[in-house]
């Protein structure tokens, strides 16, 4: 079998950074929007546990399963041909000590096809990302906002605490992780964090100083009921487009107009 010689890899994005090339990032749950993402040229996916509230409907992203994360990055896994793919740990599938989160984690590259895996904690979780990269699974950090402690927080807002996001990214960093997400976090701090770290750092409502961005798919598609987050810029409106096209398939069931002569068959 030969390597894609285009794939995104781990030691890509460091590249990338040295190069001073932005990263692009989207999140994807399943194999057609993952195929679609990919085939566009974004450098790497994530299946996020964001998929608790864009896809199950949940309030936080604490209900979701490992098993749930690998269903749906299994999809992804196999619809991806270039961009690299992270599977998001969910709650609490890495709080519970190296030899379990090393367990789970591979689950993500065995059975999802996964390059990489990403959690959440800066300084409180330098231990379990430094076993799992000596156990050869690349680590993508995130700190700034962290959505799964979204109950000690109290909300999802702005994270300004300087010197524990500066803290925790160069927890991340010295942990050995190859990448980190900065979420929610003053664009004047994004700048600093991602001068004072050599590893990339990939925002989201983060400011433009960060190495790449990420953003929900269905936020940037305009899929997500209800008003949008700051940070998310919409590059589309499908769910007007959905609601039209819907409304105009009904419209021509109840005239008789649809299905057509072009439609029906002789
Ligand atoms: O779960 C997710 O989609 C994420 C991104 C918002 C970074 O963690």
């Amino acid at each position: 079998m030969s390597a894609n010689l285009d794939r995104v890899t781990v030691p890509k994005f460091t590249a990338m950074k040295a190069a001073g090339q932005k990263i692009t990032m989207l999140t994807a749950y399943d194999f057609l929007t993952a195929a679609l993402v990919d085939v566009a040229g974004i450098d790497g996916i994530l299946v996020g546990d964001s998929l608790g509230m864009v896809v199950q409907g949940h309030p936080t992203t604490l209900s979701v399963t490992l098993d749930q994360v690998i269903y749906h990055a299994e999809m992804v896994g196999r619809a991806v041909g270039r961009a690299l793919v992270v599977v998001d740990m969910p709650f609490p599938s890495y709080h519970l000590g190296n030899y379990r989160a090393i367990e789970n984690a591979a689950r993500g590259l065995k059975e999802a096809r996964a390059q990489a895996v990403k959690l959440e904690g800066g300084t409180a979780q330098a231990e379990t990302i430094a076993a799992l990269v000596s156990a050869g699974i690349p680590v993508m950090g995130h700190c700034g906002l962290q959505p799964q402690s979204i109950h000690q927080l109290g909300g999802y807002s702005v994270q300004r605490d300087r010197e524990q996001v500066l803290a925790d990214a160069r927890a991340i960093e010295q942990a050995g992780a190859f990448a980190m997400v900065l979420e929610c976090v003053p664009a004047e701090l994004a700048r600093e964090v991602t001068a004072a770290v050599s590893v990339p750092t990939i925002g989201i409502g983060a400011g433009a100083a960060c190495d790449g961005q990420i953003l929900v798919l269905q936020d940037m598609l305009g899929l997500t009921p209800g008003r949008l987050p700051r940070h998310v810029r919409a590059y589309a409106d499908l769910k007007q487009a959905i609601a039209d096209a819907v409304a105009r398939y009904r419209d021509d069931v109840r005239a008789g107009t649809f299905p057509g002569e072009e439609q029906s068959f002789r």
